[in-house]
């Protein structure tokens, strides 16, 4: 086996470990999406958990329960604002951008997490001194088969070039063995 072959051989080598090694890196598919069952518990000032992670595309429902006074829990992004009674199974959940609705009595908020990124909520009700700063953040988590996908694109980018840059080195040596002459014959 000739240089260039060899070399051609590793190439296609690197192409195969590159993209396994990226595509085994990156997030893992994370199949359909699932209905997230969350408890919220609010107190003064705070809820715990202060963050809810969540994936794209799943359904959410939160169980929110207060732990001592009436708070609220406005979700805007979401468009979503409900009260939480303190000893009640109920929230009372409204809509911002429909005033005109009645609130409606739930044991569960739900909603579907369609949109990525990181959303703050807050409470809107006022529940003491420190009311203005209680608040917490939903995290919308990009579908992971998106990026499992970007990843394998990624490998295979990152291995195209490996491949140019070894061929790029071995590619005077090919044109020789190409020719059918030997070194010397070429002026
Ligand atoms: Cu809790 Cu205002």
């Amino acid at each position: 086996m000739s240089r260039s072959e060899l070399l051609r051989w590793g190439a296609g080598v690197l192409v195969v470990l590159a993209s396994t090694v990226i595509g085994a890196w990156m997030p893992r598919a994370s199949g359909p999406p699932q209905v997230r069952r969350i408890e919220v518990k609010a107190r003064q000032y705070a809820y715990d958990p202060p963050t809810i992670e969540v994936n794209q595309g799943d359904t959410v429902r939160l169980k929110l329960t207060s732990q001592d006074v009436v708070h609220g829990f406005y979700l805007e992004a979401y468009d979503l604002q409900a009260t939480i009674m303190p000893q009640s199974p109920y929230v009372e959940v409204s809509r911002p951008s429909r005033p005109e609705e009645k609130p409606e009595k739930l044991e569960e908020v739900e909603f579907v997490a369609d949109r990525t990124g990181k959303f703050r909520y807050r409470c809107s009700h006022t529940c003491g001194t420190m009311h203005p700063f209680m608040s917490g953040e939903l995290v919308v988590k990009p579908n992971r088969l998106l990026g499992g996908g970007v990843g394998a694109f990624a490998g295979m980018l990152i291995a195209g070039c490996l491949l140019a840059c070894v061929l790029g080195n071995g590619s005077g040596e090919a044109a020789v063995a190409n020719s059918g002459r030997s070194p010397h014959a070429i002026p």
